[in-house]
């Protein structure tokens, strides 16, 4: 493993693991390969764009000719992908993109892998897969899997044709299936991000339902970590998972960033729950805690340091919340 390709690493957690592994693996070479939808952003990959092995090329994961082109260039022997369209709620708007990109770019990556017999494919995967987990269950690897939106029924299928593919082809697989992450470069429109943006702004901070699903929400660093273990670790064909094995409900996530921001709990805004809501996800992570893995963040220290950087980096988010994103907003908030 030297040469990764890294799909979709514009993006919130592919431009931490960037960083993450240029800093860890000094000697590998990372070339980030991604459409730059509306969620991946090339400011995001500022801190490494003069590194000297890193290299960035613009392109879609449903484009084979561009992938293979990507791939022969810059000698590629490990892909890890992380391109993907990754919110459930505009997966429930415009299913379209979600099983476009995640479904069948994923397809178009495994065959090319498999073209030139790379040494592994690194899928990214979620617990979502899993489904609702009611208390006081928690998912292993082996559960079966029983998606219940259109995004996480997408990353379930691309979960399926990787295996397919380390069954049927050989391809030296792994997968890491991660609970929520959160932390710097995290898009707005996620609920730990868009809820401390609101919050600073002294904007509602819209909770779905009664606030009372619960999600293992992890500092994405943490993962990144899990990530490189079992890059250097698992076992082809094994899926890990990776979170904090504590959840908290949404709600008392909205009060803390509240009071980290000493702004008023009246900011909270009960409004229409999503469709199909899955109240609760739930991870033991016993199997990557054998290869040595460890959570370095709570909750409570993951969430200030968030918030922290939301506050300290406003330059970054202010240009996002405006366009597009103003569109997305009214149609996903106006009428709840
Ligand atoms: P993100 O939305 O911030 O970034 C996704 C990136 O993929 C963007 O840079 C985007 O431009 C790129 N992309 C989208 N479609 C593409 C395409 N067709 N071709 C090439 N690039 C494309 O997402 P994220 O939160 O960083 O999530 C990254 C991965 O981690 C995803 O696979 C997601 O399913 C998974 N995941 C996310 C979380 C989480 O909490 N955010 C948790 C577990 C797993
Ligand atoms: P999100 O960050 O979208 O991640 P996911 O749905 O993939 O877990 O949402 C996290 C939780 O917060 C989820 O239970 C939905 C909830 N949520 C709200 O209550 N209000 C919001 O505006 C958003 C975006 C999410």
């Amino acid at each position: 493993m030297r040469n990764l390709l890294v799909t979709g690493g514009a993006g919130f957690i592919g431009s931490n693991f960037v960083a993450y592994m240029l800093e860890h693996h000094p000697d590998y070479c990372i070339v980030v390969y991604d459409k730059l939808t509306y969620a991946g952003r090339l400011e995001n990959l500022e801190r490494v764009a003069s590194h000297p092995n890193f290299a960035f090329v613009r392109g879609d994961i449903c484009d084979m000719e561009a992938v293979r082109a990507a791939v022969i260039e810059h000698s590629i022997d490990t892909i890890v992908n992380f391109a993907a369209e990754t919110h459930v709620d505009r997966s429930i708007m415009e299913p379209d993109a979600v099983v476009r990109t995640n479904v069948n770019g994923t397809w178009t990556l495994l065959e090319i892998a498999r073209e030139h017999q790379l040494e592994r494919f690194h899928q990214i995967s979620t617990d979502e897969v899993y489904g609702a987990i009611p208390a006081p269950n928690r998912s292993r690897e082996g559960d079966p899997l029983e998606p219940r939106s259109p995004y996480s029924a997408s990353k379930a299928a691309a979960e399926h044709l990787v295996y397919a593919y380390h069954i049927t082809y050989g391809l030296v697989t792994t997968m890491t299936r991660g609970s929520n992450n959160i932390g710097p470069y995290h898009y707005p429109e996620k609920a730990v991000p868009l809820f401390t943006t609101n919050a600073i702004d002294g904007v509602p901070l819209p909770i779905y339902g009664d606030g009372r699903q619960m999600r293992d929400y992890q500092y994405v660093l943490d993962h990144c970590e899990g990530i490189d273990i079992v890059l250097h670790k698992g076992q082809p064909g094994e899926a890990y998972n990776v979170g904090t094995e504590v959840e908290t409900y949404n709600i008392d996530m909205a009060h803390k960033i509240l009071d980290i921001l000493g702004k008023p709990h009246t900011l909270i805004q009960h409004v229409t729950d999503r469709a199909g809501h899955d109240r609760r996800y739930a991870l033991d992570c016993s199997k990557l805690r054998a290869l040595g893995w460890r959570s370095r963040h709570t909750f409570d220290e993951a969430l200030e340091k968030t918030v922290r950087w939301y506050v300290e980096n406003q330059s970054w988010w202010r240009p996002i919340k405006s366009g597009e994103y103003l569109e997305y907003y009214r149609r996903q908030y106006a009428e709840r």
